[in-house]
C-alpha cells in the first residue's frame, strides 16, 4: 500500500536529478576520507579547524565518558539537569558575551526547539529565504505570522518591516550562510534593529569557532539570541543557544524538543568545557584557514568560475541539478570529495558545488582542486561562467 507511494516518489526524485545516495566513508584521516579503499581529499567536511581528529580531542572525550558514564539517562526536566551541564552553559555564555546559554542535542533540534516555541499568533517573524531547513521547520511549527525576505536583502526586509504593525517582531537569519557562504551585514541589521525594535535571532553555526575574535562569531552585540552547533568547527556534537536568562527559563518550560528528549550526557558538557580552550587557542588554525580561503577564491575567480563565499564556505554555481551531481561524481573518481547541493537544500535550478575548507588544507590541495574542477566542468560540458 505505502510501498507503491514510496517507490513512486523516489522515482520522481531520480527523474528530477534530486535523488540522494550518499557515499559510504570507510574511514577518515584528517582531510582524507577513505572510500572504496581509496584516499579521497575531502572538501565536504565542516570540521573547519580540524579539531575532531586531534589526539587531544579524542583524549578529552574518552576521559570524560570514562568518568561520567555513557548517558544522561533522562531529559533535562526529569533527572538530567546535571551541575556540569549548567557549569558548561555558564562558561559558554560568558565566553561569547551573553547572559545565559542552553545546550540542545543538535543544532537541528536547537532551531526547532527555539523557533517553534517562542512565538504566538500575534507575533510577526521575518526570515531570510536562505535560512537552514531546521530553522524553517521550527518556524513552520510556530503560530507566528511568517514573512520571508530575499536573501541578504535588507532593503526588502525593511519594506516588509515598515508595513507591519505587530507589537512583537523577530528577525531570523544566519551570520555565515551555510550554502551561499556569504556573511551577514551586521551593521545594517543593527540599524534596522534600532529602528524597528525586533528580537534578532542569528544562527552562527558556521561562524562560531572560526570567525570573529577567538571564534566568537560575527553578530556579537547585535544578536539577542545566537545558535551555535558543536558539530562543525568545535569538532564535537550537539549544540548551544546563547540567550537572555528569561528566554532560557521560557525554553525549559515551553520548548518541546528540549523537554521531551534525553539530554546530552554529562561527559559531553565536561568535554565541551575543555574544547572551548582549544577553540580559544586556535588563532594559528584560523589564520591559516583564512589565508587558504582567500587564495582559493582568488584563484577560482581568476580561472573564470562563478564563485560566492566570504569565508570558509565557497560555492560554485552550476544551476542544473544533474550536472552538479555528474561533476561531483567525476571529481570523486579523480580523488576529490565535493558536495553537490541541490533542491531542496538550495532553490530549484540553482544547484551549486559547496566547498568546505578546513585548516588542514594546503596550497597543493587547492591546486589539485582547481585543476580537477576545470577538467570536470569541461568533460561534463558545463561552461565555467
Ligand atoms: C545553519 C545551520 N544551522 C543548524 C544546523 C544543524 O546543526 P546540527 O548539525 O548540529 O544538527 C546546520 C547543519 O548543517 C546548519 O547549517
Amino acid at each position: 500500500m505505502f510501498d507503491e507511494k514510496f517507490k513512486r516518489k523516489l522515482n520522481i526524485k531520480k527523474e528530477q536529478g534530486l535523488y540522494r545516495d550518499p557515499v559510504i566513508i570507510e574511514n577518515r584521516f584528517g582531510k582524507f576520507a577513505q572510500i572504496n579503499g581509496a584516499m579521497i581529499l575531502s572538501f565536504a567536511s565542516n570540521d573547519y579547524l580540524g579539531i575532531s581528529e586531534l589526539d587531544i580531542s579524542k583524549d578529552i572525550v574518552g576521559r570524560n565518558f570514562k568518568k561520567y558514564g555513557t548517558s544522561s539517562s533522562s531529559s533535562r526536566l526529569v533527572s538530567g539537569n546535571y551541575s556540569i551541564i549548567n557549569q558548561a552553559e555558564d562558561e559558554y555564555a560568558s565566553y561569547f558575551g551573553f547572559e545565559s546559554a542552553i545546550f540542545y542535542p543538535s543544532g537541528y533540534q536547537a532551531n526547532l526547539g527555539l523557533l517553534s516555541s517562542l512565538f504566538d499568533s500575534s507575533d510577526s517573524v521575518f526570515f531570510d529565504k536562505h535560512i537552514h531547513a531546521s530553522a524553517v521547520k521550527g518556524l513552520e511549527g510556530s503560530k507566528a505570522k511568517l514573512t520571508s525576505y530575499n536573501h541578504s536583502s535588507f532593503s526588502h526586509l525593511e519594506k516588509r518591516l515598515s508595513k507591519n504593525d505587530a507589537q512583537n517582531k523577530a528577525v531570523v537569519t544566519e551570520s555565515l550562510f551555510s550554502m551561499d557562504g556569504d556573511i551577514l551585514d551586521v551593521g545594517i541589521l543593527n540599524v534596522l534593529k534600532q529602528k524597528y525594535n525586533f528580537l534578532s535571532i542569528v544562527d552562527e553555526s558556521h561562524a562560531f569557532g572560526v570567525l570573529g575574535d577567538k571564534g566568537k562569531g560575527v553578530a556579537k552585540g547585535v544578536s539577542d539570541v545566537a545558535v551555535g552547533t558543536f558539530g562543525k568547527a568545535f569538532g564535537l556534537f550537539g549544540a548551544f543557544v546563547l540567550l537572555p536568562s528569561l528566554i532560557k527559563e521560557y525554553l525549559l518550560n515551553f520548548s518541546s524538543p528540549l523537554i521531551y528528549s534525553t539530554t546530552l550526557p554529562e561527559a559531553h558538557a565536561a568535554s565541551a568545557l575543555e574544547f572551548l580552550e582549544i577553540i580559544e587557542n586556535s588563532d594559528e588554525r584560523r589564520d591559516h584557514l583564512k589565508r587558504m580561503c582567500t587564495l582559493l577564491k582568488a584563484e577560482l575567480t581568476k580561472a573564470g568560475f562563478k564563485v560566492e563565499g566570504d569565508a570558509h564556505i565557497i560555492s560554485i554555481f552550476v544551476g542544473d541539478e544533474e550536472r552538479a551531481t555528474q561533476i561531483s561524481s567525476m571529481m570523486l573518481k579523480s580523488g576529490l570529495l565535493i558536495f553537490p547541493a541541490r533542491y531542496p537544500t538550495v532553490h530549484k535550478g540553482k544547484a551549486i558545488l559547496r566547498i568546505g575548507m578546513t585548516a588542514l588544507h594546503n596550497e597543493e590541495d587547492l591546486e589539485k582542486l582547481i585543476a580537477e574542477l576545470k577538467r570536470s566542468f569541461d568533460k561534463c560540458n558545463v561552461s565555467i561562467m
